[in-house]
C-alpha cells in the first residue's frame, strides 16, 4: 500500500562525511526497520554500469537485496544477467523476469539441484547456469538432469583465483573436469570470484587483477586449443571496473546496491551513495551513552561487533536486540539511521523494507529476507 508522505522527510546530519544526510521517514515507523532509497540504488546501478563499461556487461548479485522488485527495476534499466547464491534466489530472479540467472554456488546437494532444475523447467526462456567444481558435483547434476530435461540449463566450471573457498585451481587439472562437463553436453563456460582482492588502495588492486588476468588469459587460451569454448564471469565490488572486457565477459558485483560504511571509505572514487540502512529508535540515554533498538539481530552480524555500522557514535556494546553507543547527542524517542558495514547481511534480516520511491512516496516492499525456502508453500514429508 503506498503511503502518503505527510510532510517532507527530515534530512538529518549524519556521521561520516560532514555533508552526508540520510532521510528519516516523516511518519511513525516500527523499528528496527530496513530502509531503501530507490534513487540511490538506481544511481549506484548507473555508476556501476559505467565502471563496468556498459550495463550489458553487468551481472549484479541478487544476494545483496533478495528483493524481486529490485530485480524488476534493474531489468527495466537494461540489466540482462543476475548472479544468485541460493536456490530461493534463483527462483525469485527467474520469476521477476531475469533473462539469464547464474547460480554461483557449486553444491552437490541433490535437493537443491533438483529445485534449480525445476526452476529451469518452469522458465524455459530463462537461461540458467550453475557451478561445478568437482566430479561429484557434475554427477549430481547429471543424475537430476537424467529425469528432467532442461535444455536452458548449463554448467560452468568454478575456478579458484585465490580466495580459497570453492573452485578448482587454475591449472591443467581443471581441463579434465571441464572436458567431462563438455562430454556430458553441459559445459557453459567459466567462473572465478576474486573476493580476496579487497585492498583499499586501487593501485594495489589493479596490480593484483592484472597478474590474475595474465594467468587466466593463458589458461583460457589452452582451454580453447583443447576445444573448450566459453566465456568468463568474474569480479565483485572491489574489482568490477578493473577486469579487461576482452577476458571477462560478465562482471558480478553485488554489494554496490546499497554500498556500505566500508565502501564509502575504500571505494569512495566509484561515487556510490548509501542506498540501504537500518533505522533504529533511541530507547534509553545516560551519561555519555544511548541505547538503540538495533542489536545483532538487526544489523550485519557477520562483522566484528564494534564495526557493524557507522552511526552517531562508536559502538560500545551490542546484544541481540540492543546496541549501546557512546554519544551525548541523542534524545529518547529519536530515530536514527545506521549505515551497515555489510549491507547484504543487514538487508537479509528483514522480510520487508520501507522504500522511498523515486517520486518521494514511501512504501513497504517484500523481500526474501532470511528465508531459504523462499515463498514456497508448506510441504508434508513422509
Ligand atoms: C560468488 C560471488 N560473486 C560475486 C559476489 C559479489 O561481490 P561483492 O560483495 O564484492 O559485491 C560475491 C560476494 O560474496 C560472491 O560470493
Amino acid at each position: 500500500m503506498p503511503m502518503p508522505a505527510r510532510r517532507q522527510a527530515a534530512e538529518i546530519p549524519f556521521g561520516g562525511t560532514p555533508s552526508e544526510t540520510l532521510p528519516v521517514p516523516p511518519f511513525p515507523v516500527e523499528t528496527p526497520c530496513f530502509v531503501i532509497l530507490e534513487d540511490a540504488v538506481l544511481h549506484n546501478l548507473r555508476q556501476t554500469a559505467k565502471g563496468a563499461g556498459g550495463i550489458e556487461r553487468l551481472m549484479p548479485h541478487v544476494k545483496t537485496h533478495r528483493a524481486p522488485w529490485l530485480i524488476e527495476a534493474m531489468v527495466a534499466e537494461g540489466v540482462r544477467a543476475f548472479k544468485t547464491a541460493t536456490a530461493a534466489e534463483v527462483e525469485i530472479a527467474a520469476a521477476a523476469g531475469a533473462p539469464y540467472v547464474v547460480w554461483a554456488y557449486p553444491t552437490v546437494n541433490a535437493m537443491a539441484i533438483a529445485r534449480v532444475v525445476r526452476v529451469a523447467c518452469a522458465h524455459p526462456n530463462v537461461r540458467i547456469d550453475a557451478l561445478v567444481d568437482s566430479v561429484e558435483g557434475l554427477r549430481a547434476w547429471q543424475t537430476e538432469l537424467s529425469v528432467a530435461s532442461a535444455p536452458n540449463l548449463r554448467l560452468r566450471l568454478d575456478l579458484d583465483p585465490g580466495l580459497g573457498r570453492t573452485g578448482v585451481a587454475i591449472g591443467p587439472g581443471a581441463y579434465d573436469l571441464a572436458l567431462a562437463m563438455q562430454d556430458a553436453g553441459l559445459f557453459g563456460g567459466w567462473h572465478a570470484y576474486d573476493g580476496h582482492i579487497q585492498n583499499p588502495d586501487r593501485q594495489v588492486r589493479i596490480q593484483l587483477v592484472s597478474e590474475l588476468a595474465d594467468r587466466l588469459r593463458g589458461f583460457l587460451a589452452t582451454a580453447r586449443d583443447r576445444g573448450l569454448e566459453g566465456d568468463l564471469i568474474a569480479a565483485g565490488s572491489y574489482s568490477f571496473d578493473l577486469w579487461p572486457s576482452e577476458l571477462v565477459r560478465w562482471v558480478s558485483p553485488g554489494s554496490w546496491t546499497y554500498s556500505s560504511s566500508q565502501h564509502d571509505v575504500d571505494l569512495a572514487d566509484v561515487g556510490w551513495r548509501i542506498g540501504g540502512y537500518v533505522l533504529a529508535t533511541v530507547l534509553s540515554v545516560r551519561e555519555g551513552t544511548a541505547t538503540l533498538d538495533a542489536g545483532s539481530k538487526a544489523i550485519s552480524p557477520d562483522i566484528p561487533l564494534t564495526d557493524r555500522f557507522r552511526g552517531p557514535g562508536p559502538i560500545r556494546l551490542m546484544k541481540e536486540e540492543h546496541v549501546v553507543i557512546t554519544t551525548d547527542r541523542l534524545k529518547i524517542g529519536q530515530q536514527v539511521p545506521l549505515i551497515p558495514r555489510h549491507g547484504c547481511t543487514a538487508a537479509y534480516l528483514y522480510n520487508r523494507a520501507l522504500v522511498r520511491l523515486r517520486d518521494g512516496r514511501w512504501e513497504y516492499r517484500a523481500q526474501l529476507g532470511a528465508s531459504r525456502s523462499g515463498y514456497a508453500p508448506e510441504e508434508r514429508l513422509g
